[in-house]
């Protein structure tokens, strides 16, 4: 273990500041998987070993909550929601809303998906006609929401779409700046940051009111999320405060994840023509020109591979923290009760005695039998244990969804200047967003 002093890391702060994954990268490369930031009041591990982040994760959960400033920050927009929730709330919680990502929901979800993407499609058709640069981020982070509308509430969010995406980004900016800002004006100033942080706030208010309103008029019973809540409220079992909560979760951590996991795919697909066409190929010829439904989604291997990829090397929640309730102890190295537990994803994705060339993008390691036994804690990038992402299998099946019935409408070409920068946010976003021309697949 290497133990770094306060004083040791201020030449980095600018760099930890600016490019927190890249700070953590070398970290591990030059000090190894078990590095100590020793800042007097704070005790911080980061911890970069499959078995350690295990340990944390899985095997001794119980000694670690979230109360850390990452999900602090976060629950000023969630409040108490499945993300941000801890001890018994939480796992109450979990249990009553884990139906509605049962597998027939899940294998339903190409009726829902679909429908969305055609219409982003049909938008697409006009764009193609002027040769139209689009901002292929935006359009994942729309077509992402209403899936979740759909999926989750039963609801059209298409009007609201553009207006609640805008408000999740503003919101979710506010959340990085108080992350990375020691001090900062109190939320009750009308500083213009606040303000706006406050505006975006209302907006989601008043889309949980409008789709508990829709739901009232309705009948409860189903399994969807939006009726699992109403029914718990109805019973007694959440208050509206909490019900809120959940929905708003629902909103921010199920569409600009999946959004920002497609768009990154995206890219990489522009980078690597070779494996764009390995996907054409597979598409056209499972699909045969039909849309895809969910009995194709086990034969669109290459499909998942890629995403499963473009997941590794760009994983969209890039940070993962702790902080430990009770004294513990990992192969030796003591964790003080209090101690922040930094995991990164992005770092642990390419740990090179878990990963060949951990920087290539090589869709094909997820085929190869041999890779596919690489250590479960190795490739996380929906978590694990028992706070595993419960939207895990959902994302996956809409990637499937999207990419291939894309693909076989469009092909991507990167119309940006240079190469994208990866902006360390509350996801791992596309800095400036993600400029794409559209090309018509002859005779699709
Ligand atoms: C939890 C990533 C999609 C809802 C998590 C966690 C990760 C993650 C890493 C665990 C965080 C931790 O342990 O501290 C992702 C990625 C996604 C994705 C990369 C897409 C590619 C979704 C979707 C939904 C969702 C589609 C909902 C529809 C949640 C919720 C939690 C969670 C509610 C908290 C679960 C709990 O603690 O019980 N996600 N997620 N996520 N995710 Fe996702």
């Amino acid at each position: 273990m290497t133990t770094l002093k306060g004083h040791q890391l201020l030449p980095y702060l600018p760099r930890i500041r600016k490019d927190t994954p890249g700070f953590l990268l070398d970290c591990a490369r030059r000090y190894g998987d078990w590095v100590h930031f020793d800042m007097g009041v704070t005790q911080a591990f980061f911890i970069n070993h499959p078995d350690a982040v295990r340990h944390i994760l899985q095997e001794n959960h119980r000694h670690y909550t979230k109360d850390t400033l990452q999900y602090r920050t976060l629950a000023l927009i969630t409040g108490q929601g499945l993300l941000t929730a801890d001890g018994e709330m939480w796992l109450e919680h979990r249990r009553l809303l884990q139906p509605a990502f049962a597998r027939p929901h899940l294998m339903a979800l190409d009726e829902v998906v679909l429908p969305v993407v055609e219409r982003m499609l049909q938008r697409w058709e006009h764009l193609v006609a002027r040769q139209a640069v689009v901002d292929v981020d935006h359009e994942m982070l729309e077509t992402a929401l209403e899936v979740v509308g759909l999926a989750l509430f039963g609801l059209d969010l298409s009007r609201e779409a553009p207006q609640l995406v805008r408000a999740v980004l503003t919101a979710l900016d506010y959340v990085i700046y108080r992350a990375q800002n020691l001090v900062v004006p109190p939320l009750n100033w009308p500083t213009p940051r606040n303000r706006a942080f406050k505006r975006a706030l209302g907006e989601l208010e008043r889309a949980v009111d409008a789709i508990l309103d829709t739901q009232r008029d309705k009948d409860a019973r189903g399994e969807n999320l939006l009726s699992l809540l109403v029914q718990a409220e109805q019973a007694g079992r959440m208050s509206r405060q909490q019900v809120r909560d959940e929905l708003v979760t629902m909103i921010v951590a199920g569409h600009e994840t999946v959004a920002t996991a497609l768009t990154w795919t995206w890219y990489l697909l522009t980078q690597h023509p070779e494996v764009e066409a390995a996907l054409l190929d597979e598409i056209d010829t499972v699909l045969d020109g039909r849309p895809p439904t969910r009995e194709d989604l086990p034969k669109l291997t290459t499909t998942a591979h890629v995403f499963a990829e473009a997941l590794r090397l760009y994983p969209p929640a890039w940070l993962i923290t702790r902080r430990a309730i009770a004294e513990d102890v990992w192969m030796g190295h003591p964790i003080p009760p209090g101690a922040l537990i930094i995991m990164s994803p992005y770092v642990l994705h390419r740990h090179p005695a878990f990963w060949d060339e951990p920087e290539a993008f090589r869709p094909e390691r997820f085929a190869d039998e041999k890779a596919r036994t690489y250590h479960r804690f190795a490739y996380i990038p929906f978590g694990g244990g028992p706070r595993l992402c419960i939207g895990n299998h959902f994302a996956l099946v809409e990637a499937q969804l999207i990419l291939s019935r894309v693909l076989q409408r469009f092909r991507l070409v990167f119309a940006g200047a240079g190469p994208v920068q990866a902006e360390p946010l509350v996801t791992l976003r596309p800095k400036g967003g993600m400029p794409m021309r559209l090309i018509a697949r002859e005779g699709r």
